[in-house]
C-alpha cells in the first residue's frame, strides 16, 4: 500500500481521537498540526486553548500561580478536548504525570509518544524563553530530570515515534506506523 492509500484508510477507520505526548522540544505541536491537516482532521493544543481561556502565558501562569495551578487548568482542558470525539491533540509535556489525564488518554484516544534524546530537545527549546521549567541556568540537566521521571509513563503510548528527524520525515513514518497499529488492532 502506497502512502496516499494508507492516509486514505487511517481516514476511513481511525476509531477515535490521536493524542501526542512527549517532552518539551520532541515536536509534538509540530507533528499534531501536520497529522491533523493530511488526515483532513481538526487539530487541538492544550497549552494554546489553556492560554486563550486565562488570556496570558503558560509561563506567566506558572509565575503567578505556580506548577500546581497549572496541572489543574491542563487536567480539566484535556478531558474537554478528549470529549471532542475524532480529532488530533497535542498536549504539554507534563499532561502524563496526572494518572487520571494519562489513564483517561489511553482508554479515550490512540496515544503516540514523540520521543527525541535530550540533547534534539535542549537544541529546539534553547533561547525560547517559553518554557518556565527550562528557565533556570542549566536546562539540559532539567530536560534529563523531567526525562527520567517521566519516561516510564511516555512509554505506555500505544506507539512511539522517533522524532528526531525533519517535520516532514517524521511525519512520513508516524503515517506508516499509526497504519500499522490499526491493522495490527484488527486483528
Ligand atoms: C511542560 C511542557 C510545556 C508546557 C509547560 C510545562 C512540561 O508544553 O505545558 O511549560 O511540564 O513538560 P510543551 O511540551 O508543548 O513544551
Amino acid at each position: 500500500m502506497n502512502n496516499a492509500q494508507k492516509i486514505d484508510y487511517i481516514r476511513r477507520h481511525l476509531p477515535k481521537a490521536l493524542v501526542f505526548i512527549g517532552m518539551m522540544g520532541a515536536g509534538k505541536t509540530t507533528q499534531g498540526r501536520k497529522i491533523a491537516e493530511i488526515l483532513g482532521f481538526e487539530f487541538f493544543d492544550s497549552d494554546i486553548e489553556i492560554e486563550a481561556d486565562e488570556n496570558r502565558l503558560v509561563k506567566d501562569i506558572f509565575k503567578q500561580n505556580g506548577e500546581a495551578h497549572f496541572r489543574h487548568l491542563e487536567k480539566t482542558k484535556i478531558a474537554e478536548i478528549l470529549n471532542r470525539g475524532r480529532s488530533v491533540i497535542s498536549v504539554g509535556g507534563g499532561a502524563v504525570t496526572s494518572p487520571e489525564t494519562l489513564s483517561s488518554i489511553l482508554s479515550n484516544a490512540i496515544c503516540l509518544w514523540v520521543d527525541a534524546p535530550v540533547e534534539v530537545l535542549a537544541a529546539r527549546t534553547a533561547g525560547t524563553g517559553t518554557r518556565p521549567l527550562l528557565n533556570g541556568s542549566n536546562p539540559e540537566e532539567a530536560l534529563t530530570e523531567r526525562m527520567v521521571q517521566r519516561r516510564h509513563l511516555y512509554g505506555q503510548a500505544h506507539i512511539r515515534i522517533d522524532g528526531s528527524d525533519s517535520p516532514d520525515e517524521v511525519s512520513a513514518i508516524a503515517v506508516g506506523q499509526i497504519y500499522d497499529y490499526l491493522l495490527k488492532e484488527k486483528q
